[in-house]
């Protein structure tokens, strides 16, 4: 592997012990997976946040590289924290737990980390171009990323992430070269994809056919931004896929051919399978989750209109980033949704967070992500179903099938 002048002094120490083990870490990944070279990035965006994942030996291990003194050489941005880090008391988050993943936290800041403790900071401050090299972990992120924005990123590990923020570079392999953007797959979607419980559906399903190869989506007429981010979120976390490809609506699609010679083709002709296999029998619900990935403004608008002067009869939690809070608090909508018995909940997410500690038993959720993580991160029982379904629950108490 061809390194440059400076690449090799970080190497050689000549930056810093923290730049050193960070650009350490990069070589090695390089080694491993064939690169040629190492490419300079845009942006990181740093996943493994919760203390609920990390334990005291991930705290402690941040504590020390963040001692050292280094810093992230771009803009890097951070996942969802275990909790909201305000509100944190008021929503029932145990005491000792708060305060290691403050200091967490804190390590990031320390290292120059944008601490937006949000999995789309594709929707605040850090929303990279079309063609350009970032380095990002946290699946929902990546994969949009990829698809929808035509940035390129592999699949980065927290590790990864944070020494590529460090040293600004990561190893070209993977998703950075053209020849590994065209797709494995063709998948022809022959029924109604509507909505994001929908697209999560089918995110789900095509994650499940083709474990962590690229589809080329046909039969998708439109899809707005927020149905792309629940398609991927699913897609990635039923599979392990990192970019997809929808005919006419994904930007790579509009430049050239994205698909390789004689690929198999998968029908899917019905969503019936996700739905069935997602949801459980459960009718009393005590937890009603929009949000996964972070909600947007528009999610966030449209629930506000539904629930607008009525009040609900469980917990209902909207998670999203604080910049998207603001954003919601200037325009009236989080009061509208406080006053009618809903949360706006910032820095963290039902899977992040250790719900479990809270006495949820049930949850529902419009996301095909969370309806296949939470059972096993959160030890609830899960209704999936559209956004309606999910405010009818809340309104109500008990799930209501159509
Ligand atoms: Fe984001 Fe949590 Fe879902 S990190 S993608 S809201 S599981």
């Amino acid at each position: 592997m061809i390194i440059t002048k400076e690449e090799e002094m970080m190497l050689n120490g000549e930056r810093g012990e923290g730049v050193q083990k960070a650009m350490e870490i990069i070589v090695a990944l390089g080694k491993i997976y064939g690169a040629k070279n190492l490419i300079k990035i845009e942006s990181a965006h740093i996943s493994g946040v919760s203390y609920k994942n990390l334990g005291d030996e991930g705290l402690e291990f941040l504590e020390e590289i963040a001692n050292t003194g280094v810093k992230v050489s771009v803009k890097t941005t951070l996942n969802p924290a275990g909790i909201d880090l305000d509100f944190w008391e008021t929503l029932g988050f145990k005491r000792d737990f708060a305060e290691k993943q403050i200091k967490i936290i804190k390590a990031y800041e320390k290292m120059g980390v944008k601490t937006t403790c949000t999995c789309t900071p594709y929707l605040t401050e850090n929303k990279p171009n079309l063609g350009k090299h970032v380095a990002w972990g946290e699946s929902s992120a990546i994969i949009y990323v990829n698809s929808v924005l035509g940035a390129r990123t592999n699949r980065e590990s927290g590790i990864s992430a944070l020494a590529s923020a460090i040293t600004g570079r990561t190893a070209n392999y993977g998703l950075h070269l053209d020849e590994n953007r065209l797709a494995d797959y063709k998948i022809n979607v022959k029924c109604e994809v509507k909505g994001i419980s929908d697209f999560g559906a089918l995110g789900y399903l095509i994650g499940k056919k083709i474990g962590n190869k690229i589809p080329y989506i046909i039969g998708v007429k439109s899809a707005s931004l927020d149905e792309l981010k629940a398609l991927g979120a699913a897609m990635a976390a039923s599979g392990a896929i990192g970019l997809f490809h929808i005919e006419g609506i994904t930007p790579e699609t509009n430049m050239k051919k994205m698909i390789k010679e004689n690929v198999e083709e998968i029908e899917i002709t019905s969503l019936k399978e996700a739905y069935e296999t997602l949801n459980s029998d459960v009718k009393d619900i005590d937890l009603v989750s929009i949000g996964c990935p972070h909600a947007s403004i528009n999610e966030i608008a449209e629930i506000a209109r539904l629930i607008r002067g009525r009040k609900i009869k469980t917990e209902l939690w909207i998670t999203t980033s604080r910049y998207l809070y603001n954003e919601a608090k200037k325009q009236g909508l989080i009061d509208v949704i406080n006053e009618a018995g809903g949360k706006v909940i910032r820095d963290t997410c039902i899977i992040v967070a250790p719900i479990e500690d809270l006495g949820f038993k049930t949850l529902a959720t419009n996301s095909g992500k969370m309806a296949l993580l939470a059972p096993l991160h959160s030890k609830v029982k899960v209704r999936f179903g559209n956004l309606n379904q999910c405010i009818k629950a809340a309104l109500e108490g008990e799930w209501i099938d159509n």
